[in-house]
């Protein structure tokens, strides 16, 4: 177990560098299996959900060649075997290869998915979707058995923007007979950026971006290329950091188009903040307005970012709302908060924060990705020492976060315990 050891309450200057988007990342990894030979992904960020893929393509006899952050994924003795629930367990996006694999092999069998605990997390608009391409789909002794004589394009609407179905659902139709309609597709900026990776290998999709995507099946796709686009959440999340305790913190390598649900509510809430072409710059400020968020799909307020901001909300001047509408359990971090001086109440998805409030260092416990994101934060603004625990939530998705805050002055050390 690892455990985050904080000295909180310096001032943070410098530039932190963004990485590749975890979640386009973890969707980039599975579809190389689509193509009939090697592809190549850069700019991969080095967290553990990217080993625990790896782990994944190499029970499936791919072969995968890292060299910093370029991956190159050799799929020409690709085996089709089971996917154990020790492999499949260890991340939510291990069900990337249920789509890639039924759209390749026409066979997938896969144990349940694993991912942070922020919800029920059900598939059924996955299952649904393989169903109507034509896929038979068991469960048994808690493994997902897909098989497909053929798959043929269809129209399918998706009964919510589910992004994780409109990934699998482009993978399992790229290979598929004729044309597949998805209807109310999620619009997520790692949506447009995985479909040109499959165009990079020959399929052909338009519209990737929109809530409609039209995929014509091909026979067959070859090796392509591509460069992970900057994450727009770990970008939030450190911009936000520049807002408790940043003197110019400069966030760079990003497309600040893909956070500007999170930067208005910054200038409405009057942070000192500097939006160029691909870094923002931004200053701790005295006064903080208080402001209401309420998450929703892209391009709405990102869920992701939610519990990183709920820490801002805490040095605002005055009563903030926080009302989360994708994950039911999004609040796991509010007893630490609460623990080091914060005044949240919870009530089912939304949270009352009356600020501004004095933070102090303490234990807490990592309970997902973000809301442990979010403690970290909570100990750099607060006084004294925070000693996170579970840090392993962490780093399935902040790539090197200890150097990267270390580089702005942060007093920050990761322990195994
Ligand atoms: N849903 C269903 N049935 C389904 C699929 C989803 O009911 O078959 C529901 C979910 O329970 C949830 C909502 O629809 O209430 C949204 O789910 P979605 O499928 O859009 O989420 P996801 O694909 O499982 C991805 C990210 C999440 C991010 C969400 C929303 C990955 C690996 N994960 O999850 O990221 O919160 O989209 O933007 O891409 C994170 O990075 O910390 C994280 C949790």
């Amino acid at each position: 177990m690892k455990q985050m050891i904080i000295e909180g309450n310096n001032t943070l200057t410098g530039k932190i560098k963004i990485g590749g988007a975890k979640n386009s990342a973890v969707a980039l990894i599975p579809a190389s299996i689509l193509a009939s030979g090697i592809s190549q992904i850069d700019n991969v960020p080095n967290i553990s959900d990217r080993d625990a893929l790896i782990d994944i393509l190499n029970i499936l006899n791919c072969n995968v060649d890292i060299k910093g952050d370029q991956l190159k994924i050799d799929t020409t003795n690709l085996r089709n075997t089971s996917i154990d629930e020790k492999y499949s367990k260890k991340l939510r996006a291990s069900y990337y290869f249920m789509g890639a694999l039924l759209g390749k092999e026409k066979y997938v069998e896969m144990c349940i998915p694993g991912g942070c605990n922020i919800g029920a997390r059900p598939i059924d608009i996955h299952i649904d979707g393989f169903k109507a391409l034509g896929a038979k789909v068991k469960i048994e002794n808690n493994k997902y058995i897909l098989q497909a004589d053929k798959l043929i394009g269809t129209d399918i609407y998706l009964r919510f923007q589910s992004v994780g179905a409109t990934i699998n659902l482009m993978f399992a139709s790229v290979l598929a007979e004729g044309k597949t309609v998805i209807h109310n597709a999620a619009k997520e900026a790692e949506i447009e950026n995985i479909a040109n990776f499959l165009i990079s290998m020959g399929a052909n999709i338009e519209g990737a971006g929109t809530d409609k995507i039209i995929i014509t099946g091909v026979k067959e796709l070859y090796g392509g290329k591509i460069t992970v686009l900057p994450d727009r959440i770990e970008a939030g999340t450190y911009i936000i950091l520049g807002a408790l305790v940043g003197k110019n913190l400069c966030i760079n390598n990003i497309i600040p188009k893909h956070i500007e649900s999170l930067t208005s509510k910054l200038i409405d809430m009057d942070s000192d903040i500097t939006i160029n072409e691909d870094n923002i710059v931004i200053s701790k400020v005295d006064h903080l307005k208080p402001t209401n968020i309420k998450t929703l799909v892209y391009p709405g307020f990102p869920t992701d970012i939610g519990q990183p901001m709920s820490v801002l909300l805490t040095q605002a001047n005055g009563t903030s709302l926080f009302e989360e509408t994708i994950w039911e359990n999004r609040m796991g971090h509010v007893p630490s908060l609460n623990k080091m001086g914060a005044n949240i109440t919870v009530k089912n998805m939304s949270a009352m924060i009356i600020g501004p409030s004095k933070l102090h260092g303490c234990e807490v416990i990592a309970t997902d990705l973000r809301g442990g994101a979010a403690l970290v934060l909570a100990g750099l603004t607060a006084t004294g020492t925070t000693i996170v625990n579970d840090v392993e939530h962490i780093l399935r998705g902040y790539e090197n976060i200890e150097t990267k805050l270390r580089n702005v002055g942060a007093k920050i050390e990761i322990k195994e315990i």
